[in-house]
């Protein structure tokens, strides 16, 4: 039996991770440690809690402590780190959250593993087994132009605070790697989405405006590139790099999808307009579309090459993007409960009683 920590597992990639390892590999014992921050909602994971084999634990990653004492408890021979501060804009107007939970939250988890891996003094070997997989983002190597992809070996030039502050963690996984010989594996992967997304994040966004005929505000001139995954083929790249990657390395995951921000919105108003009927007024949903200001230092477009993670590892996309989007949407419209739980704050009353405000 493997004994997982998952760090952020009530989040959106967390919880769909958490899920779909339960169903799917029954040598696995999961450990959720997470903050319930506005982003982390336990009643994600309502259908698979009362799992002899998934524990939650509600705390920060900064939290030494109870890091160290979940590790000896649990006996923890392998971290699958979600956990994080995620949305750009968020950190442009609050950096600060970004730092603390993104950098200093990845160097505690590294403290933690080290001292309970690699105490013993024998290096290398007394890691054996062991494996501290950080999950990250394409973001850190900055915004191409029209053409090309990022590959492992492409310089990184974050541009925002948030991708300044995963760019800033990938450094410090890497170097627990060549300096204490930490069993370690980075994956950087692209826009994900599916289920369970929290809607300030552009498709939940826009599906919950459309569903409620409110404007869909579209950042600059809408032709900002990203190429989309849905979430579940992201996990499996997680459970193929876990399992067969070479320790030290990094693997870019990627849909092989790349659109513009106007061409997802319209896919959004034209599958709802089909599936729900015209707006009130008789009109289409593109008719709600609004262009905006743009986002401060706002990237052009993310590609990514995963040859590497294809030709060695066997893992490629299931999903095509017009099926993830169809079921995605579908999702939404099923769950139009779990939306408005998330957007006015009920599940946090809820959860505040069951687990305490701190
Ligand atoms: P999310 O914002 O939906 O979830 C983050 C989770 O982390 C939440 O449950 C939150 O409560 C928890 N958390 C935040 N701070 C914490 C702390 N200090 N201690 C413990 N828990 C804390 O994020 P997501 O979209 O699921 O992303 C998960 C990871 O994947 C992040 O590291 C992100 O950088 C990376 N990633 C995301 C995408 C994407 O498209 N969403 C793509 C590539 C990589
Ligand atoms: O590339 C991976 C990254 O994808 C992850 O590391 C991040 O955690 C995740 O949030 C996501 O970042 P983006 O900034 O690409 O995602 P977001 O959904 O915020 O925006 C997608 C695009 O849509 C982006 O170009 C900005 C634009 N946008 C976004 C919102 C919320 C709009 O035009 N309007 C909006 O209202």
């Amino acid at each position: 039996m493997k004994r997982v920590l998952i760090t952020g597992g009530c989040g959106f990639i967390g919880s769909n991770f958490i899920r779909h390892t339960l169903k799917h590999y029954p040598d696995y014992r999961l450990i959720n440690l997470d903050k319930l921050t506005y982003a982390g909602n336990p009643g994600n994971l309502t259908d698979v809690e009362n799992n002899p084999r998934y524990r939650f634990v509600k705390g920060d990653i900064c939290d030494n402590d109870l890091v160290g004492k979940i590790f000896a408890e649990e006996q923890i021979d392998t971290v699958i780190h979600f956990a994080a501060e995620s949305h750009v804009d968020r950190s442009i107007t609050g950096p600060a959250e970004f730092v603390q939970t993104n950098i200093m939250g990845t160097f505690n988890l590294l403290e933690a593993a080290r001292e309970a891996w690699l105490k013993d003094a024998t290096g290398k070997a007394s890691g054996t087994g062991c494996r501290f997989l950080h999950v990250s983002t394409d973001e850190v190597y900055g915004s191409l132009g029209q053409t090309g992809a990022f590959q492992e070996t492409t310089s990184y030039d974050p541009r925002s605070p948030y991708s300044a502050s995963k760019a800033s963690s990938d450094h410090l996984v890497s170097a627990y790697f060549h300096t204490y010989g930490l069993p370690v594996l980075i994956t950087n992967c692209s826009n994900n989405y599916g289920p369970y997304q929290f809607p300030e994040k552009l498709i939940p966004l826009i599906v919950n405006n459309a569903l409620g005929g409110r404007s869909l505000p579209v950042y600059g001139d809408g032709k900002n590139v990203r190429d989309w995954l849905y979430v579940i083929d992201h996990c499996e790249a997680i459970l193929t790099v876990l399992q067969n990657g070479i320790v030290g390395e990094t693997y870019n995951i990627g849909g092989n999808s790349e659109k513009q921000n106007i061409e997802i919105v319209h896919t959004i108003c034209d599958i709802l307009d089909e599936k729900v009927g015209l707006l009130p007024d008789g009109k289409n949903r593109r008719t709600l579309i609004t262009y905006v200001k743009d986002r401060a230092g706002h990237d052009r477009r993310y590609a990514i090459d995963a040859t590497k993670i294809r030709t060695q590892l066997g893992w490629k996309p299931k999903v095509n993007f017009a099926d993830g989007m169809r079921r995605t949407v579908e999702w939404y419209l099923n769950n139009k409960v779990w939306i408005a739980s998330v957007t006015d704050g009920s599940y946090r009353e809820y959860y505040e009683k069951m687990y305490g405000k701190k």
